[in-house]
């Protein structure tokens, strides 16, 4: 391998990570091809892994039944979680479930067994981040690959919460040890969507030390939740 060429620029990778956006609302009548899944994945492999464990594996359902099938599962699931913010909060921002029309799901599937290939002290130590951590990147590898081919896509990480993936681990006949990380649709968007709001480089960037002039106390990160996050007046609009 010729590390010393690229086939990227920074500008190019920098659009990219701009044009990746989350996406909650999906045109079905649009099919992505088995080409362009398969495109996506062949990127997403090459995921950086503690101890190159590569626990990822995916299951694609496209069939319309079994998709809206794990949409209202979803949906029921979402009951106590919106109980629960209307009890602490008095009012629950849940994302809904537009992605039932996304022509595509990925399961995103990770095997703890890979636990393994960590040595000893980080497997006592960090087993589980670094297992997560791996999950992670695979991920957001398949959501950059997807944008790159001017697709939507989106997190649903409620499919790993106990309800619902103990539902689709049954339904979708996965194995035990097996573990649902997360689903991620891919379609084309419908509708418009926002660009979520970032914190500006100089507030989050320190150089040599820690510049308490940029540490937030907790009026500034109270300002901050209640503006830039979903929790936010950000999340409002979604
Ligand atoms: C670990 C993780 C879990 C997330 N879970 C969900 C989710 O369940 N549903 C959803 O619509 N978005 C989910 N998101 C997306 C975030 O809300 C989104 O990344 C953030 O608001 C910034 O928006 P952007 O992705 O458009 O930049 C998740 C993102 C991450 C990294």
């Amino acid at each position: 391998m010729n590390l010393g060429t690229t086939m990227m620029n920074i500008d190019e990778l920098r659009q990219l990570t701009i044009q990746r956006r989350s996406i909650r609302g999906y045109d079905e009548s649009r099919e992505v091809s088995e080409e362009a899944i398969r495109a996506i994945l062949e990127c997403a492999r090459w995921a950086p892994s503690g101890g190159n464990g590569q626990p990822w594996e995916f299951i694609i359902v496209r069939d319309q039944t079994t998709r809206h099938k794990i949409a209202d599962i979803y949906l029921k699931q979402l009951e106590p979680k919106r109980e629960m913010d209307l009890a602490v909060r008095g009012t629950a921002k849940m994302t809904g479930d537009g992605f039932r029309h996304a022509p595509v799901h990925i399961i995103i599937l990770g095997d703890p067994r890979v636990k393994e290939a960590y040595p000893i002290r980080t497997k006592l130590e960090k087993a589980d981040s670094h297992f997560i951590t791996g999950l992670a990147n695979v991920t957001l590898l398949i959501h950059l690959a997807a944008a790159s081919l001017g697709l939507a896509s989106q997190y649903v990480s409620d499919a790993n919460s106990p309800y619902m993936e103990t539902l689709l681990k049954a339904m979708l006949k996965i194995p035990e040890p097996l573990r649902i990380y997360h689903l991620v649709p891919i379609g084309y968007a419908k509708g418009n969507f926002a660009t979520p709001p970032r914190r500006e480089l100089d507030e989050i960037v320190h150089f040599e030390q820690y510049d308490m002039n940029k540490y937030r106390d907790d009026t500034a990160m109270e300002r901050f939740i209640n503006t830039l996050t979903l929790q936010g007046s950000y999340g409002k609009g979604r």
